[in-house]
């Protein structure tokens, strides 16, 4: 049934397919431009703040819609060409179409507006910040990989499909990352490929070392070890192969079944003054010189003292309790994930830190442990998942009394969220933006 909807202020329609000329006022958080025609609200992938379009309904609801461009009818002061060839069909980038400094501009105005959204009072947001070269900051890259009629395709999928869109260079990866993925497609026998749903490439710099990851649905293949020669004799930065088994037809990438075929099974990254070790599938930080940036900007905000007990919550393979502990009395760190728990005391010992404690569990099963303890903290740093934290999380924060709560986000939605439950019992004092992903959002 074809969709049609009616504004009551105008009596105008609305429907799937419906061409018209709209004004970019705002960008949403997801980058998309918006545009009010009689109070009706239009989203438009790929429009820019005070652009003019012909853009095309896609998507009809109650009160918006959205839509596609047509035909650009004032270009933004904010627009610049994309540096890549397939930037309009590729998933993986989508602000690429705006100029640097813009960008940095729109995610300080991003957060502002969804803390504006969430009524937290009086906060003004810093000035985002940004990189000098905003590209090949990438320490970490997922292909998806298929064979087509023989031909093998490596790339990107498009958004919102599992369609590859196979690139020639990607912007966002280093020179190195490129060159092997070239090397990978230039591999003579192809059929190996057949086997290969993903691959995977980790990095890290000074000097740069490489771990080449394939996912695949068998463990063997008869050009698999051919495969490694040419490979390894190809790239000496590469240290380390590693095969994750996973011949399940699910979204998920990894499974727990990994099998060394060269080298280690792990890399070492030297940030900040300590070393981090790096498995297959360890959460990092996917932009390196940013990551130092945003830890540096978390524990100045920390400003942790000597005998400070700190808890870093949802605390990956320990990068920031590590840095912590270097200041504080004592640290605590909390990890769902086994094997980040694993790699957070292996680094620990690695970097012979004693004052640290990585508990394996749930944060708000760990949140009890502390308060049946009588553990008390004076700086709290949390980084949650996008999903942000739970009512209750925020509930036994507030009981825990800390001086002083850091919170590192990706979701200026959650975080706008969670600060206005905060608010009675916190002061709300800086919100500083870093620019983890430049090109997308
Ligand atoms: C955004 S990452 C932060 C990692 C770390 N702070 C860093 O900078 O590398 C979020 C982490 O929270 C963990 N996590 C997700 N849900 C959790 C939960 N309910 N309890 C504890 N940890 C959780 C994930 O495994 C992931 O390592």
């Amino acid at each position: 049934m074809k969709k049609k909807m009616m504004t009551k202020e105008q009596g105008s329609f609305f429907t799937k397919n419906q061409v018209l000329e709209v004004a970019c006022t705002d960008m949403n958080v997801n980058g998309y431009g918006v545009a009010r025609v009689d109070g009706f609200v239009i989203f438009t992938k790929g429009l820019l703040l005070h652009e003019i379009a012909k853009v095309k309904l896609v998507k009809v609801f109650k009160r918006y819609a959205y839509a596609i461009i047509e035909e650009l009818l004032l270009l933004g002061k904010s627009r610049t060409t994309p540096i890549c060839s397939v930037y309009p069909r590729c998933g993986g980038c989508n602000l690429m179409h705006m100029d640097y400094q813009h960008q940095l501009q729109f995610k300080q105005t991003s957060v502002q507006q969804q803390l504006d959204y969430h009524h937290v009072k009086h906060v003004k947001v810093n000035q985002t910040l940004g990189m000098t070269n905003p590209f090949a900051y990438r320490n970490k890259v997922i292909c998806p990989v298929r064979v087509i009629n023989s031909k093998l395709e490596i790339g990107f999928y498009r958004q919102h499909s599992h369609d590859i869109v196979v690139f020639d260079t990607c912007h966002v990866q280093s020179n190195l990352q490129n060159k092997i993925i070239e090397s990978i497609k230039a591999f003579q026998h192809v059929p190996l490929f057949e086997i290969v749903k993903h691959i995977v490439l980790r990095e890290v710099y000074e000097p740069s070392q490489i771990m080449l990851g394939l996912v695949t649905n068998q463990t063997s293949h008869p050009h698999l070890q051919e495969f490694l020669k040419v490979m390894i004799n190809n790239h000496p930065e590469i240290k380390s192969i590693i095969l994750n088994h996973n011949p399940h037809k699910t979204n998920t990438i990894f499974t727990s079944d990994n099998y060394v075929l060269y080298g280690k099974d792990h890399l070492i990254d030297h940030s900040l003054g300590l070393s981090f070790k790096l498995s297959l599938q360890s959460f990092f930080q996917v932009n390196t010189e940013m990551m130092q940036v945003l830890y540096q900007e978390a524990l100045q905000a920390a400003d942790i003292q000597p005998t400070d007990t700190v808890l870093d919550l949802y605390c990956g393979i320990g990068t920031l309790a590590l840095l912590a502990s270097q200041q504080a009395k004592y640290v605590y760190g909390v990890e769902l994930n086994p094997k980040a728990i694993a790699d957070a005391n292996d680094n620990a010992q690695n970097n012979k830190i004693e004052n640290v404690k990585f508990i394996q569990g749930d944060v708000k099963e760990a949140m009890s442990y502390f308060e049946t303890n009588d553990i008390e903290c004076d700086v709290v740093i949390v980084d949650p998942p996008r999903a942000g934290l739970h009512e209750d999380i925020i509930s036994s924060l507030k009981q825990l009394k800390a001086k002083r709560i850091i919170y590192v986000s990706c979701n200026p939605t959650t975080l706008g969220r969670d600060l206005k439950l905060f608010e009675s019992h916190y002061k709300i004092e800086n919100v500083q933006p870093v620019d983890m992903f430049p090109q997308t959002y």
